[in-house]
């Protein structure tokens, strides 16, 4: 007997083999706008899929300062551009550039005035793609490095784990600006 759930299972597959190389499939849209986060690892890679206001996202999944699990982070509009709040240290991120933004000021101003800046790149960002009601994510081939690279690799790994164990010793508190 073919269920409606067998014909999605097949939709899925058939969706899964017309994508291009690169292309993966991460879920269906709805269950990824229902879930709001959701975290993928896609050719080793540890990704979080947001979906914020109406669009989706994809980010490293650890935060580029020191490796914090960003799936938790509040989301805020800062300086017209949506941001991810890390929960470890409330660094931002912005969702569609992976800029790290922050408040300073210019002391070569005559009068200076506290306004963000960015301090660059530094999370690597990845496409979102949906068809059909398929939602397909593909990798960021920028050459570059990024910061966030680091927590994605062997080294990076041993990091976060022994400061997830310091963290339970010492929880870290850190006041919103
Ligand atoms: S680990 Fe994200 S702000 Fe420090």
């Amino acid at each position: 007997m073919v269920t409606s759930k067998t014909k999605d299972f097949q939709k899925v597959m058939e969706a899964k083999d017309q994508t291009a190389p690169g292309l993966h499939f991460v879920g269906k849209k709805e269950e990824l706008i229902q879930a709001k986060r959701s975290f993928r690892t896609l050719e080793g890679r540890d990704i979080l899929i947001i979906y914020h206001e109406g669009v989706f996202h994809a980010v490293d999944s650890y935060c580029y300062h020191a490796g914090g699990m960003l799936q938790n982070g509040d989301i805020e509009e800062i300086n017209g551009k949506m941001c991810i709040i890390c929960p470890k240290h409330k660094y931002k991120i912005t969702l569609t550039e992976g800029e790290c933004l922050y408040k300073g000021k210019d002391p070569r101003e005559k009068s200076p005035v506290t306004r963000w800046y960015s301090k660059g790149v530094k999370q690597r960002i990845h496409v979102v793609t949906e068809s059909d009601g398929n939602v397909f994510v593909k990798l960021s081939v920028s050459p570059a490095w990024i910061e966030s690279d680091y927590y994605q690799g062997e080294k990076g790994k041993v990091e976060r784990a022994k400061a997830e164990a310091a963290e339970k010793k010492n929880p870290i508190t850190v006041d919103d600006d």
